[in-house]
C-alpha cells in the first residue's frame, strides 16, 4: 500500500481556501491510502523561538481538522513533537546534508531576509527537518503545494543520497503531486488573486455569522455588466467561483442568468452568498469548537496518532541504524 504524508504549519485557523484546497484531498487520499498527517510545530521555532501556547494552538488546529472530517480512524494524525524519532534520522540527514546546498535554497534565503537577526541552523535546515518527517515513513507521496517542490526536490535528493552513501534501497524518492491540480482555487473577496491569511482577505470556517456577512459584504465588485453574455471581470468570477463552491447549482444558475441578462443586483448575490457560507461553515464551526473543548478526547487522538507513527518511524530507524553501522 502505498504511503501518504503531508505536514500542516500550524500558522492559524482553517480558511475556504484551505479547506477546497488541500483538505478536500486530504479526506480522499484518508479513504484511499496509508495517510500521515501531522502538525509541524517544531518547524515553527525555526520563525517563532518563543511559540507561547504551542499546546493550546496546536490542540485547536486539530480540532478545526477533525471538524473537516479527517479521521483518527483512518490516518494517523499527529503532532510532530510528540514524535522523537524524527530527530535521530534529522541528525543522520543533516551528516549528509551540505553548507552550500542549504544555504542556496530559496526559502532559506527569503526568511534570512525576513528575519536578519535570527539566521538560525534550524532555518539553515528546514530542508532536512522537512526530509526526516518524510522519510521516518517511507512515504511515497506528499501533497503539497507549489511553495514545497523546492523542499520536495532536496527531500528527494536526501533519499537518493543516503541510499547512494550506506548502499541500500530503504527510502522511496517521495513524489510530491501538487494540491493545485485538483483542487478548487478559492479566490479572497478582494478583487484578485487567491484566499489567504497573509493576504489579509480570508473567511475562516470558524468565524461566525456576523463576521462572514461583514466580509462578503464588503467584497468588492464594480458598477455591474453593460452588455448580455459578457466576459465576467475577475472580482467578479471570484464571486461566481465561491458561489459554485458552497451553493446549490441551481442558486448559482440564477444568478448567473442575471449577470448574463445585466439584471443582477450585486448586493443580493452577496446576501445569498453570504447566507450559503454560513451554512457551509457553521457545521464545521460547532464541532471544531466541541472537540477543542474536550482536551481528554483530544489528547487521546494525538496519543493515538503519535503511537501508530512511532511505530512506523521505529521500523524505519531500525533499519537505518543499522545501514550506517550502529546497533539497530
Ligand atoms: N514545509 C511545509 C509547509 O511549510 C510543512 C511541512 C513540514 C511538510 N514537514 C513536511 C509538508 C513534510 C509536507 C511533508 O507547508
Amino acid at each position: 500500500m502505498e504511503i501518504v504524508l503531508s505536514g500542516i504549519r500550524p500558522t492559524g485557523n482553517l480558511h475556504l481556501g484551505n479547506y477546497f484546497g488541500a483538505m478536500k484531498s486530504f479526506l480522499r487520499l484518508q479513504e484511499e491510502f496509508t495517510c500521515f498527517f501531522f502538525i509541524a510545530d517544531w518547524h515553527s521555532l525555526t520563525t517563532h523561538p518563543r511559540p507561547g501556547d504551542i499546546v493550546g494552538s496546536v490542540r485547536g488546529i486539530m480540532a478545526e481538522y477533525l471538524a473537516c472530517g479527517l479521521d483518527p480512524g483512518k490516518a494517523a494524525i499527529y503532532v510532530q513533537s510528540d514524535v522523537r524519532e524524527v530527530l535521530e534520522l534529522y541528525l543522520y540527514l543533516n551528516m549528509n546534508a551540505y553548507l552550500g546546498e542549504l544555504e542556496r535554497t530559496t526559502t532559506f534565503k527569503e526568511k534570512a531576509r525576513q528575519q536578519p537577526d535570527n539566521v538560525n541552523a534550524g532555518l539553515l535546515t528546514y530542508p532536512t527537518l522537512m526530509a526526516a518527517d518524510i522519510l521516518l515513513h517511507r512515504a511515497h507521496k506528499v501533497p503539497v503545494g507549489k511553495d514545497q517542490e523546492q523542499n520536495m526536490e532536496m527531500a528527494r535528493h536526501y533519499a537518493r543520497r543516503f541510499n547512494a552513501m550506506y548502499g541500500c534501497d530503504l527510502f522511496p524518492e517521495p513524489e510530491s503531486f501538487a494540491l493545485s491540480g485538483e483542487a478548487v482555487k478559492i479566490p479572497g473577496l478582494d478583487g484578485s488573486g487567491k484566499m489567504g491569511k497573509s493576504e489579509g482577505n480570508a473567511i475562516y470556517l470558524v468565524d461566525d455569522a456576523a463576521t462572514i456577512r461583514k466580509k462578503v459584504m464588503r467584497a468588492v465588485t464594480d458598477s455591474g455588466p453593460t452588455a448580455p453574455g459578457g466576459v465576467k471581470p475577475e472580482a467578479i468570477q471570484n464571486l461566481f467561483t465561491l458561489l459554485r463552491a458552497v451553493s446549490a447549482p441551481d442558486v448559482y444558475a440564477h444568478f448567473d442568468g442575471l449577470y448574463d441578462r445585466c439584471a443582477i443586483r450585486y448586493g443580493d448575490l452577496k446576501k445569498q452568498l453570504a447566507e450559503d457560507i454560513i451554512a457551509f461553515c457553521a457545521p464545521i464551526r460547532e464541532r471544531a469548537l466541541a472537540y477543542a473543548a474536550d482536551v481528554a478526547y483530544m489528547e487521546r487522538v494525538a496519543a493515538e496518532g503519535a503511537g501508530k507513527a512511532r511505530e512506523s518511524a521505529a521500523r524505519t530507524l531500525k533499519e537505518a541504524r543499522r545501514q550506517i553501522g550502529f546497533r539497530p
